[in-house]
């Protein structure tokens, strides 16, 4: 059933709210169970439409999965498929996380070949040069990815651009190579690192996670394990700028605020107040928002992710800002929609100029990705009178219940049947 969310906007938040665990943390981690036999136990999932994707993959893969409310076990011992179905893929990229797993422990993977995507075209070239330099044969047919390799040897890689997923799928696909492997430029985001810890705590043998040299040194196999989830840094940063919106007051519990440096120095550079307490980080909103601009790139940079949200608050900052997408080519779709409801904003190119002290109106508006209806939520809580954003199955990809905790901080929000 489709569903719409309606916001009545104009509320101030305040309150305290918890984030949950990370869908881009998650996601390679559940996948990287494919790596071993026996139960493995992750706490902290967040309970999203894309992890019931990855879920239903692992199953149709072999896998055993059972879910206990934040608690997910998986046992891969009775793997039995090397296929990723283009009906799973197209509805979730990240889907090709599975492609390294495959190889390393099956010595082979077929996996349609993700199309382009809302936000660009995202091809997946880097992976494959990887894997083929780990000695894969790759080839395309019908649409899929047919990747084979008896055995995989260590190598030196690295990578043209920056990729998250690239950089998880080369790991795990390296934690069994034959020898060492060097993966250089490689993607120092939390969810890299996270996904390393997990690598490591199964018998992995892997350095340097976090900066842009990875060194992985291949083991015979691995063992289950039990790990628990990292907070969603996005999440985090949706809510600080709700609060900023709202010109609100609220404390955020469970996030760690060491990966939010680049989106809280921005938004102190915004006039808002963000401090460190003891279990969380305080926001307060500031009267008059003061316009900065901002450029997204690759994690310590500020986070593409965010790139929506934030535009959303320098609509209503007091002057001119300029924002730059390094990352995506096609992410500002969320503009014309927010441009429906008053705000004054022209794109040129992979920049967006922003002319903030515009009122926003409530609107019937449209959600188009996942970071998009975000930001969508986020205008309707600053606008006056009523949003109600449609398609809310984007949001729903990775947010868990959003609605149900911005009312909890005094939001005016609820979901109903479009
Ligand atoms: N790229 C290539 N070739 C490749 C791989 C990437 O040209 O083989 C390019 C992409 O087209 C893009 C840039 O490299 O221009 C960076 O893309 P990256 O590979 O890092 O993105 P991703 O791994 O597909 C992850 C997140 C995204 C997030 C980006 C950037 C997951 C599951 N997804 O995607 O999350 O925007 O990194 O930080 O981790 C979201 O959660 O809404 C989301 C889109």
């Amino acid at each position: 059933m489709m569903q719409k969310i309606v916001i009545e906007g104009s509320h101030r938040l305040e309150g305290s709210v918890t984030v949950s665990g990370a869908k881009n943390a998650a996601l390679p981690i559940l996948v990287s169970a494919l790596l071993t036999e026996g139960w493995n136990t992750f706490d902290n999932v967040p309970d999203l439409r894309d992890i019931r994707t990855i879920k239903k993959l692992l199953t149709d893969l072999g896998a055993k999965v059972d879910t206990s409310g934040s608690v997910v076990k998986i046992d891969a011992s009775g793997l039995n498929s090397h296929e990723a179905p283009y009906d799973l893929v197209r509805t979730m990229r990240a889907s090709v996380l599975v492609l390294g797993p495959l190889l390393a422990r099956l010595g082979r993977a077929r996996v349609s070949l993700p199309g382009g995507c809302a936000i660009g075209a995202r091809p997946i070239n880097l992976h494959l040069k990887g894997l083929e330099e780990l000695g894969a044969l790759i080839s395309l047919k019908e649409g899929y990815i047919e990747a084979e390799a008896p055995s995989l040897k260590g190598a030196e890689i690295y990578f043209d651009i920056s990729t998250v997923t690239g950089t998880e799928n080369l790991m795990m696909a390296a934690v069994l190579a034959e020898g060492h492997t060097i993966l250089r430029n490689a993607a120092r985001e939390p969810e890299v690192v996270a996904l390393a810890e997990v690598l490591n705590r199964m018998g992995a043998r892997i350095t340097g996670a976090g900066t842009p040299v990875i060194k992985i040194t291949g083991v015979e196999a691995l063992n289950p394990t039990s790990s628990t989830i990292i907070p969603d840094r996005i999440e985090t940063g949706t809510f600080m700028i709700a609060a900023g919106v709202t010109r609100g007051n609220i404390k955020i519990q469970g996030c760690v605020p060491n990966h939010l440096q680049a989106i809280i120095n921005k938004l102190r550079q915004a006039g808002i107040t963000v401090e460190q307490e003891a279990d969380g980080l305080r926001v307060t909103g500031a009267e008059t928002i003061l316009s900065t601009d901002v450029k997204t790139l690759p994690y310590p940079g500020f986070p593409t992710d965010m790139q929506a949200q934030f535009m959303v608050l320098m609509c209503l900052a007091n002057g001119l800002s300029v924002i730059s997408e390094t990352i995506f080519e096609n992410r500002f779709i969320h503009v014309s929609e927010i441009q429906r409801m008053g705000a004054d904003i022209t794109v040129s190119g992979t920049s967006a100029v922003v002319r903030g002290g515009q009122r926003l109106t409530g609107a019937p508006v449209m959600a188009t990705d996942l970071r998009a209806s975000a930001s969508l939520i986020l205008a309707g809580l600053a606008a006056e009178g009523t949003t109600e954003v449609s398609r809310v199955y984007h949001i729903d990809r990775g947010y868990e219940s959003i609605e149900k905790k911005l009312a909890q901080l005094g939001g005016h929000l609820w979901r109903v049947p479009e």
